[in-house]
């Protein structure tokens, strides 16, 4: 059954969320099937599918088409839909990119910072909202840890309190460190998602293409649980051979399928 903000809300310190980001239907179909409870269509997939250098290329288009197909691969997930740089830069403009992906099929939106002004108007329309703080993206100059220094912690404490304050219903912790994220975690209602801040958040995301091993960087607090890149050389090298040999497509031997594509 499809999770809700109140399901979320009750698994803090109960059982950690497990959140992954998808951002093409058969990807979502897989983490469906997996019961992965919620999945994040995040604006990585700029850098991640789309070969962009930075997030800020991303256009609220460009997440529509994402939700959608996250939608039609995972029927019965709750997804998060990630706002763009920009989309959210005023309140109303937030809830127009908000409602746009709302009708693309998330069942939520996630943005960066604390514009509580946005994040009130979004959730008093009724959009449930995942505030995102620490390392934020969009805005960054570059993709290292922040929280070390005390007034830079003190400010993403702050952060973290407001957005809740504002009505957020989870929050996003993105590379800070592990003691800033368990004191925010333990003072918090709501449950924190963490990326690269460490074991004490009540529950992690990955971006998938890292966790497949899909891609050639690796941030350095992600984990890669397979080498989808080597399984796609080894096929292409394998079926390029077959073609040249004319191997391929001489005894096909259908392992699975109706075959109706
Ligand atoms: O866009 C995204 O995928 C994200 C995660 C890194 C949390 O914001």
């Amino acid at each position: 059954m499809k999770r809700q903000p109140h399901d979320f809300l009750a698994m803090k310190t109960v059982h950690p969320i497990t959140m992954l980001t998808a951002y093409t239907c058969p990807v979502a179909r897989a983490l469906e099937r997996a019961k992965i409870p919620v999945i994040l269509v995040g604006d990585t997939v700029g850098m991640v599918e789309m070969g962009f250098d930075s997030t800020r290329d991303v256009t609220i288009a460009h997440m529509e088409y994402h939700v959608g197909a996250v939608r039609r691969g995972a029927p019965n997930t709750h997804i998060i839909g990630d706002l763009p740089y920009l989309t959210d830069k005023d309140p109303d403009t937030a809830l127009h990119s908000a409602e746009r992906l709302i009708s693309a099929g998330a069942d939520s939106i996630k943005l960066e910072g604390a514009k509580t002004d946005v994040i009130a108007h979004l959730v008093n329309s009724g959009i449930p909202v995942v505030g995102h703080t620490g390392l934020t993206p969009q805005t960054a100059q570059n993709f290292k840890q922040v929280g070390k220094v005390e007034q830079e912690a003190q400010q993403i404490k702050r952060d973290a309190h407001a957005i809740q304050q504002a009505g957020a219903f989870m929050l996003v912790l993105e590379h800070i460190p592990y003691s800033l994220a368990a004191d925010i975690t333990g003072h918090l209602s709501i449950p924190t998602i963490g990326i690269g801040a460490g074991p004490d958040c009540d529950g992690q995301v990955l971006v998938i293409n890292d966790a497949l091993g899909l891609g050639d960087y690796w941030p350095p607090f992600s984990k890669q649980y397979a080498h989808a890149s080597d399984t796609l050389v080894n096929v292409a090298n394998a079926f390029r051979d077959e073609v040249t040999q004319r191997v391929f497509p001489i005894n096909i031997i259908p392992l699975t399928g109706t075959g109706s594509r």
